[in-house]
């Protein structure tokens, strides 16, 4: 018998890492990862980066760091965000092994058992699933097509004081839902006021491939007067450059960063040198904008065949979402339909999906179920999403 730690006994397995395994067989047609096309993998330009990293500044690349993280490629994304019109200094900014190390910080620092945690419903399963460790209240905040549903947040800031509220407001994982720009302003006037920190992650906000960019709660919270002390954005190189190398960030104020680094020191003392050194090589050695914009016009064509494949093989009384980038769209199927069993009888079939039940914090969303359109070439997700249809018809 072995004694574990509490917080163990209310948190699973990933049921999309499990399903991951299954997929490996090749004659399977997966919509159930989040794997951006290998495709586009600047395997060529990392090449010439590393070998002239290594070559040049070796010694450093393989020395022991800074917490904080190489400050060249600080300089570099706060670059990058200057000229997507969000203004973060190089020092606000923390590198980490992805961002999903950041929502584990941002956890550690601020969530004690009990303590009450916004979360969108649904919400990305392994920031449920890195929260619950710390075994917090969630409570669950409707989405509409425009983002969350701000009266629902104004109420939950009220009574319940969370500690933290999650949100994804571009091209959420999983419903591919993005907030409006007046929802993102809505969003930060309903914070003003309340002691709550805002962690809002944007892995998919480079791959827009419909309409302008918008800026994040985070630029509202600065433009309408309430701060950013109390905001933390958590961005990643996994879907721009590589999800393999274990490569993000956040952006916090000085008192946040100052415990956050903390955490991370006892954590890791600091992420990869050597692999930060290669992408900020490659950032500015390669024509990377040139890149972004072929996978978004390739993932633009994939989720046009996925949208077009929902109507033109499924009856009405099925829907989905129309995502303006990112990688995922989100299917709803009747009121008292199992995405489950679907599942189950679609995977027989070769074809795969993650049930929608799997992202929701109070057991709801039975009836729906998350597409991934980034992974599969045109061809395949017609075939794929032909044969979900004939499933979904023999049920
Ligand atoms: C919403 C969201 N947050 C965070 C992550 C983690 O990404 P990273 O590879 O940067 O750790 C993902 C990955 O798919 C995601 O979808």
């Amino acid at each position: 018998m072995v004694n574990f730690a509490h917080r163990m006994a209310s948190v699973h397995r990933s049921f999309i890492r499990e399903i991951l395994k299954a997929a490996v067989d090749p004659t399977i047609i997966s919509f159930a990862g989040g794997l951006p096309n290998p495709r586009f993998f600047p395997v060529r330009e990392l090449e010439e980066a590393a070998r002239s990293v290594l070559s040049r500044d070796g010694d450093s690349a393989l020395q022991y760091a800074t917490t904080e993280g190489y400050p060249p490629l600080r300089e570099k994304i706060a670059e990058r965000y200057a000229a997507r019109g969000t203004k973060v200094a190089p020092e606000d900014i923390l590198i980490l092994n992805g961002s999903q190390q950041g929502l584990d910080l941002v956890a550690k620092v601020f969530i004690d058992a009990g303590d009450s945690v916004l979360v969108e419903s649904p919400s990305y399963l392994a920031a449920i699933q890195c929260f619950g460790l710390f075994e917090p209240h969630f409570r669950a905040l409707p989405l509409d097509t425009g983002g969350v549903s701000i009266p629902a947040l104004t109420e939950a800031l009220r009574t319940e004081s969370p500690k933290l509220f999650y949100a994804i407001p571009n091209f959420q994982n999983p419903s591919g839902i993005s907030y409006t720009e007046a929802r993102r302003r809505e969003t930060s006037r309903a914070m003003a006021g309340s002691t709550t920190v805002l962690v809002e992650d944007d892995p998919y906000g480079e791959i827009r491939f419909i309409g302008r960019d918008l800026p994040s709660i985070r630029t509202c919270m600065a433009e309408d007067g309430s701060g950013t002390e109390r905001a933390v954005l958590l961005g990643t190189f996994s879907k721009i450059v590589s999800p393999g190398m274990r490569l993000g960030w956040l952006c916090a104020g000085k008192d946040v960063m100052e415990n956050l680094v903390v955490a991370k020191q006892a954590a890791d003392l600091h992420s990869n040198e050597l692999t930060q050194r290669i992408v900020h090589r490659y950032l500015c050695s390669a024509d990377v904008d040139g890149y972004i914009a072929r996978i978004r016009a390739a993932y633009k064509r994939q989720r046009d065949a996925m949208v077009g494949a929902v109507h033109a093989f499924f009856p009405k009384e099925v829907s989905c979402t129309e995502p303006e980038g990112g990688m995922f769209l989100w299917m709803t199927l009747p009121n008292g339909m199992s995405a489950l069993s679907f599942f189950e009888k679609a995977l027989a079939q070769k074809v795969t999906f993650v049930p929608g039940s799997a992202f929701f914090t109070d057991g709801s969303g039975e009836n729906t179920l998350r597409l991934n359109f980034s992974n599969c070439d045109v061809a395949t997700i017609e075939a794929g999403m032909e044969r979900l249809s004939r499933v979904y018809a023999a049920m």
